[in-house]
């Protein structure tokens, strides 16, 4: 078969001068390119041409009501499909899917293998080593769990894909963006499927799966145009936070990178703003960005950096991920490692009584600013316990880069020194790391899935809610009732203002700058619940619960990445001010909405019409219908707050 595939160079040679050519990984080397569409028989050349290729070929799909799917006239035939995996980089590159608990049902059904991969469930590889499979399931539509799980009734394939591309290298990923956008087959990318919202899934889709897109590579010294100069790691879309931190601890080194061991750092992650464990000390994780490699909505691939397409640049450093393109690689500054101090604390209702357990716990969260300001990160959880009648504070890790035991010690004090006037028993284990990698290793266990009956919201408090007694005093108290209303919370205590992520301008949404304080809730239902009961849970969280914490927080937003997929007002939200550059670079390079998730940068004008009226990705994505969407897709944001 005709490839165009280009001479591989030893990465080892690229090394010398950074600057002054691209660097690519050899997967980024096999390309597709125009010469080799052009010498394919028109037909072909129809399915695989480049957006802005053969004028006279071109075929409108993408202005379609709907994207087409499986059940319609216009889905791309058997024979499409297949002409599709021939030119693939491998022969089993294309997947057709076959959800994992299709053994659970009908003529598929073998109980053993059921049972082994119900047993498995709840361990995240089960999905994020699955091509279609996702992190948060109700996004999905349910439509295929393990019955011990939640039962399906069938096994349909519901919101997941319908084909999935295996990426293995650039030629993958552009055959199968042209593939689907000349087709107007609906496009979606999935890398570990962490994604809060769904949007690494899609009824009816072409999945474009960037898991395996692992190569790293190290700079001791790389030169950026940018003035940067520095230690530097550049590494494929399907690194995960272990996989990179493990590199970079050989070397010495450390990135900003997520706190979740299999948190995909190129992905969603630093394309959505990233949060880190090291955010008080050197910002956000897309503040530490120096270029992407990305294949474009045309199928182009190209680079995004300082000097090379600044716009696109600007817009992949917070934007959200699946929007703009699929990124093969991005180059990130890394920094010398340096010793951590870990510390991890419990205190339970049950043991110290309610009065003392809020006056503790509002004890931490007061110090909110000063924590962050002395460059610490905490994550922590506050829940209701199983029997609801008690509350537990969970410091999973108070975690201080660079601070000795003695240091972290001085900069816990004042909260140590409530407890102990409270007359509240405690016992902080703390932990002096040599590095980085050790410190997180110890305190990041590995995610679950997430079950079938939560929803999630977030918000970031700024610091201002801290700096008077009247304002902790508000601010803890809503926090408070959410618990009292028997809903957990997950919270971070960080500071990634501008200065510490070295003033960058890109799209990191704005109210992070000021946030000490980014705190998730979520709100259970039974797992019975009807299509009507789950729409009011979600209601009076969205707009109850969550609607509280907003009206403490004016003009502060709610981070991409970690937010309820039905956030009122999100183009503020996510972005603030940001948004309507944002837009406009949306639809400069993808005018024709190739690239599509539910709450995206330019998502407005359409919307996925689900077919059991619940918010998820089990339906076709449709255009809004005009009368509807008029407002929204013209005039997308600021309502004053
Ligand atoms: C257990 C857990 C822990 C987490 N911890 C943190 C944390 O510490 N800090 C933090 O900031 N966030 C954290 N998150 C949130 C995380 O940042 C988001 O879920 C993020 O979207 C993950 O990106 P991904 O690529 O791994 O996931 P995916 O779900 O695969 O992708 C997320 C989105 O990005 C798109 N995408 C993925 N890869 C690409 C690509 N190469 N090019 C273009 N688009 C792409 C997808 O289409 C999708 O829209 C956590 C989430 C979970 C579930
Ligand atoms: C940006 O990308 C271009 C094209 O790949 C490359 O030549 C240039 O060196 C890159 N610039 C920086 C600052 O890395
Ligand atoms: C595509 O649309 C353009 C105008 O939008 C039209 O001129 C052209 O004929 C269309 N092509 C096909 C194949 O329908
Ligand atoms: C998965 O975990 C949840 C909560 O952690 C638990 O309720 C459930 O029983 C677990 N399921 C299985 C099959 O282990
Ligand atoms: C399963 O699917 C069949 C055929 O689509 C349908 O008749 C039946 O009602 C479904 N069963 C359940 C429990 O959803
Ligand atoms: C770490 O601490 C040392 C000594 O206090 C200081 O010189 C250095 O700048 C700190 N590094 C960072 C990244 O804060
Ligand atoms: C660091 O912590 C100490 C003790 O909690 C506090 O007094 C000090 O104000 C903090 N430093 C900053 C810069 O906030
Ligand atoms: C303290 O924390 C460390 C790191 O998580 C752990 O190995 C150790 O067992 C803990 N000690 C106690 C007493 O909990
Ligand atoms: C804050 O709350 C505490 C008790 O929780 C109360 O004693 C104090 O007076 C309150 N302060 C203000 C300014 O409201
Ligand atoms: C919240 O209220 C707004 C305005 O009344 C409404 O448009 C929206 O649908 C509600 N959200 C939910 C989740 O019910
Ligand atoms: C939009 O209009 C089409 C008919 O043009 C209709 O079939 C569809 O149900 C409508 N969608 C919504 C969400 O109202």
């Amino acid at each position: 078969m005709a490839r165009f595939i280009h001479s591989i160079l030893l990465a080892t040679s690229l090394l010398s001068s950074p600057s002054q050519s691209r660097i690519l990984f050899p997967y980024e080397r096999r390309q597709l390119t125009r010469e080799y569409v052009a010498s394919l028989p028109e037909e072909d050349a129809q399915l695989f041409a480049f957006g802005d290729q053969f004028e006279t070929l071109a075929v409108n799909a993408t202005d379609k009501r709907c994207r087409y799917g499986p059940q319609d006239g216009k889905w791309p035939s058997d024979k499409a499909w297949q002409k599709l995996a021939k030119q693939l980089s491998t022969t089993d590159a294309l997947i057709k899917t076959t959800p994992q608990a299709s053994v659970c049902y009908g003529t598929t059904k073998n109980e053993a293998k059921c049972q082994e991969l119900t047993k498995n469930w709840n361990n995240s590889y089960t999905h994020i080593d699955d091509p279609t499979e996702v992190l948060s399931p109700i996004y999905q539509g349910l439509t295929c769990q393990p019955p011990a799980i939640y039962d399906s009734g069938n096994c349909t394939l519901g919101g997941y894909p319908s084909y999935v591309i295996k990426a293995a290298d650039v030629l993958d990923i552009q055959l199968g963006i042209n593939f689907a956008r000349n087709d107007g087959v609906r496009l979606v990318v999935k890398n570990t499927g962490h994604d809060f919202a769904g949007k690494s899934v899609g009824a009816g889709s072409l999945s474009i799966w960037t898991h395996g897109l692992k190569d790293i590579q190290i700079f001791d010294n790389y030169v950026d145009e940018s003035g940067y100069r520095g230690p530097a790691v550049k590494a494929g879309a399907g690194v995960q936070d272990f996989d990179l931190y493990k590199a970079v601890n050989d070397k010495g080194l450390v990135v900003v990178g997520g706190a979740g061991q299999t948190v995909g750092a190129m992905g969603g992650y630093i394309q959505g703003g990233g949060h880190s464990p090291l955010s008080s000390i050197y910002g956000m994780a897309a503040d530490q960005a120096l270029g992407f490699e990305i294949v474009t909505p045309t199928g182009e691939f190209l680079s995004a950096n300082s000097t090379s397409n600044p716009d696109l640049f600007w817009a992949l450093r917070g934007g959200g991920g699946g929007t703009f393109g699929v990124v093969t690689s991005v180059a990130v500054k890394a920094f010398k490692d340096m010793p951590v101090t870990a510390v991890s604390w419990l205190l339970d209702s049950a043991t110290i009584g309610k009065d003392k357990f809020w006056a503790a716990s509002q004890a931490f969260v007061d110090r909110a600013s000063s924590n962050a300001d002395n460059g610490t990160y905490s994550y922590l959880i506050m829940a209701p316990s199983a029997n609801g009648k008690d509350y537990t504070f969970i410091m999973q890790a108070f975690l201080a880069p660079n601070k000795t035991a003695k240091e972290t010690t001085a900069i816990l004090s004042p909260y140590f020194s409530r407890l102990t006037a409270l007359n509240i028993p405690f016992s902080p284990n703390m932990t002096e790391y040599k590095g980085f990698y050790p410190a997180w290793q110890a305190h990041f266990p590995l995610e679950a899935q997430s079950d079938v009956q939560t929803a999630y919201g977030s918000r970031l408090f700024p610091r201002s809610n801290f700096d008077s007694e009247t304002g902790r005093n508000i601010t803890f108290n809503v926090l408070r009732q959410t618990l009292e209303a028997g809903q957990s919370i997950i919270a971070f205590n960080l500071g990634p203002t501008l200065a510490r992520g070295g003033n960058p301008d890109n799209a990191v949404n704005p109210a992070w700058r000021n946030a000490v304080l980014h705190a998730i809730a979520g709100r259970r239902w039974d797992v019975k619940a009807s299509v009507a009961d789950i729409l009011a849970a979600r209601k009076s969280f969205t707009n109850g619960t969550m609607q509280k914490w907003r009206d403490v927080t004016p003009g502060s937003g709610s981070y991409l990445n970690e937010a309820d997929r039905l956030e009122p007002n999100w183009q503020q939200s996510f972005w603030g001010d940001k948004y309507a550059r944002l837009l406009q670079i949306k639809k400069e390079w993808d005018p024709k909405d190739v690239f599509w998730a539910v709450n995206a940068v330019g998502s407005e004008g359409w919307t996925v019409e689900s077919v059991d009226g619940l918010p998820d990705e089990n339906g076709k994505l449709c255009k809004v219908n005009t009368t509807s969407s008029a407002a929204t897709a013209d005039a997308p944001m600021l309502q004053a707050f």
